[in-house]
C-alpha cells in the first residue's frame, strides 16, 4: 500500500463540483493519464461498458454553442429516465445544495430569472475547455449505467489527483438526441451523462461553497 487511508480522504474531500473554469486547456497525456486511471473501477462480468466523447480546444467551442442552442430550439429528452421525485431528506438535500450554490452566486429566494440563468450555466458548461460525454450500451440497463457511475467518480478523482477540477452533468444529458447526432454515439448506446472538466478558477463565486454529507451512522446499517 503506498497511499494511506487518510492521503485518500484526502484526495475524496478536497474534489468538488466545480462551476467556473479557467480556459487553459488540460495537457492530451494528463486527460489520457485520468482516462487510465478511471478505467481502473470494477464492472460487472469486467464489461466495462464506459466509451466517452472528449472535446479539446474550438471542438469544445462549438459543441457548447450548439448544446447552448440546442436548449432553445429542442426539448429535454434523457435516454435514461430522470428521477421521478426527491422526498424526504433527499429533498431536503437537494434544497440545500441548490440554495448554497444560489447564495454562492448571489441569486435571491424566488428570483426565477436569476436560478434559470445559473441553470443555463449548465449548457456553457460552466466555460470549461473539455467536456466528456459518457455512454453505456443500452442493453446493459441500469447495470451499466451504475458501473459507468463508477467511472464518473473514479474519473472526478483521478483528475482532482492531476490538480484538474471536474463536475457530473445530467443536465447535459437531458438533450440526448442532439449528443447522439453530434457526436455519433450509436442509438443502442444510451447517453448518460456529462463531465466538464478543466482547471478551477478559484475566484469564481460559484466554487465558494461545499456541499455536506450524512454522517456514517446515518448511512449503515450495522448488524453484529
Ligand atoms: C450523476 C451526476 C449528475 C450531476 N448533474 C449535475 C448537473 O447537471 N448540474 C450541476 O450543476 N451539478 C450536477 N451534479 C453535481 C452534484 O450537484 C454534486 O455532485 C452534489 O451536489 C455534491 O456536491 P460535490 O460534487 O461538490 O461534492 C451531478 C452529479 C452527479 C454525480
Amino acid at each position: 500500500m503506498t497511499v494511506s487511508p487518510a492521503d485518500l480522504d484526502d484526495l475524496f474531500s478536497r474534489r468538488y463540483s466545480c462551476r467556473g473554469f479557467r480556459p487553459d486547456p488540460v495537457p492530451r497525456p494528463v486527460i489520457e493519464q485520468i482516462v487510465a486511471t478511471a478505467r481502473r473501477v470494477p464492472s460487472w462480468c469486467n464489461a466495462q461498458p464506459w466509451q466517452v466523447a472528449i472535446t479539446s480546444g474550438a471542438e469544445t467551442d462549438a459543441f457548447r454553442q450548439a448544446l447552448v442552442e440546442e436548449t432553445r430550439t429542442g426539448s429535454p429528452a434523457p435516454d435514461l429516465p430522470f428521477p421521478t421525485g426527491y422526498s424526504g431528506i433527499y429533498r431536503d438535500r437537494r434544497r440545500t445544495c441548490g440554495l448554497q450554490l444560489y447564495e454562492a452566486v448571489g441569486v435571491e429566494k424566488g428570483d426565477r430569472a436569476g436560478s434559470a440563468r445559473q441553470m443555463m450555466e449548465n449548457f456553457s458548461l460552466f466555460g470549461a475547455p473539455h467536456c466528456a460525454i459518457l455512454s453505456s450500451p443500452a442493453e446493459l440497463g441500469a447495470y451499466g449505467a451504475l458501473d459507468c457511475g463508477g467511472f464518473v467518480t473514479a474519473f472526478a478523482l483521478a483528475a482532482q489527483a492531476a490538480g484538474v477540477a471536474t463536475i457530473p452533468q445530467a443536465a447535459v444529458a437531458s438533450y440526448a438526441p442532439f449528443l447522439h447526432r453530434w457526436f455519433n454515439i450509436p442509438e443502442d448506446r444510451l447517453v448518460l451523462c456529462a463531465i466538464s472538466f478543466g482547471y478551477a478558477d478559484p475566484d469564481h463565486p460559484a466554487n465558494g461553497f461545499r456541499t455536506g454529507r450524512a454522517d456514517v451512522d446515518e448511512i449503515v446499517d450495522w448488524r453484529g
